[in-house]
């Protein structure tokens, strides 16, 4: 079945996870078909057979967004299985918490190969295959950067992470920017997501309690809630939402532009 036959294909990064495997199923009941990538093959076909399960189209394939090659696999696949996508979510991310002292540098360029390369090197594999797709549909394709609220406010013992997360919304902005100027039909937007009820989190919060951030994790959760004005943090679903939102035409005159979903996080 080609892309053809109708439904508009999404790739989503990341996707057997947390954020990532909401906005796939969200994304698959909006009426894409969803391709799911990730480093963990027995979760994300176990995802993908559960998302066919409740009736949507999905499917998995391993890619690890750091690498040039794996990028251009999937890129093979995706044209010969399904067709040029519309939609990519560039979701895959991973932090360190830790003081800068005990970074290595190691972990610094991993968190940089992972959380912005990742983004370039999918954008740079897939930007004229949306844009194809874009003209052959009459509107614009999408690509969606996950950055967070630690791409807009410093956060001690995440150095690296807050400074990957700063160099997403640039390099949004400035590849929004650039494809407007070459004439490529694909808007590119950052989210920024407040703290959100993931694996992820649960990691910070264990790690944030460990540096002295609070007497204990769940004395850090309660407290990393509290710092929401809107009283809780985000389900995965909630941002999801957004990123539909991102994904869809509803977000047409929306490029460059950095999608704050943070329940007040930044507003104080
Ligand atoms: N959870 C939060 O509080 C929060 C807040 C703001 C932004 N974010 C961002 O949202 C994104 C998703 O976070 P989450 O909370 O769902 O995390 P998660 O750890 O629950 O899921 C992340 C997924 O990315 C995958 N992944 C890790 N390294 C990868 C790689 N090299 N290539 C491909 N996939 C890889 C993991 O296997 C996992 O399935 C990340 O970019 C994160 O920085 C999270």
């Amino acid at each position: 079945m080609s892309a053809a036959s109708g439904k508009p294909v999404a790739i989503i990064t990341g996707g057997a996870g947390g954020i990532g495997s909401a906005t796939c199923r969200q994304l698959g009941r909006a009426g894409y078909r969803v391709v799911i990538t990730d480093v963990t093959r027995e979760r994300g076909e176990a995802f993908a057979q559960a998302l066919r399960g409740e009736g949507l189209e999905a499917t998995y394939r391993d890619l690890d967004v750091a690498s040039e090659a794996a990028w251009n696999a999937l890129r093979e696949h995706v044209l010969a299985e399904h067709g040029a996508p519309l939609v990519l979510v560039n979701n895959a991310g991973i932090d360190v918490v830790k003081d800068s002292f005990a970074t290595t540098p190691d972990e610094w360029d991993r968190i940089f190969a992972v959380n912005v390369k990742g983004m370039y090197l999918g954008s740079r594999a897939f930007a004229r295959d949306l844009h194809a797709e874009a003209e052959r549909r009459g509107r614009h394709a999408s690509i969606v950067n996950m950055s967070s609220i630690c791409g807009l406010i410093g956060v001690a013992f995440q150095t690296a992470y807050c400074a990957s997360k700063g160099a997403v919304r640039l390099y949004t902005k400035a590849q929004a920017l650039e494809y407007s100027a070459l004439g490529l039909k694909v808007r590119v937007n950052s989210i920024h997501p407040g703290t959100v009820d993931t694996a992820f989190a649960a990691q910070c919060l264990k790690e944030l309690g460990e540096v002295g951030f609070a007497p204990s994790p769940d004395e850090a959760r309660a407290a990393i809630a509290r710092a929401h004005p809107i009283g809780h943090m985000a389900d995965a679903d909630e941002i999801a939402d957004a990123i539909v939102f991102l994904a869809s035409d509803q977000s047409r005159f929306m490029t460059g532009s950095e999608l704050v979903v943070d329940g007040g996080y930044t507003a104080q």
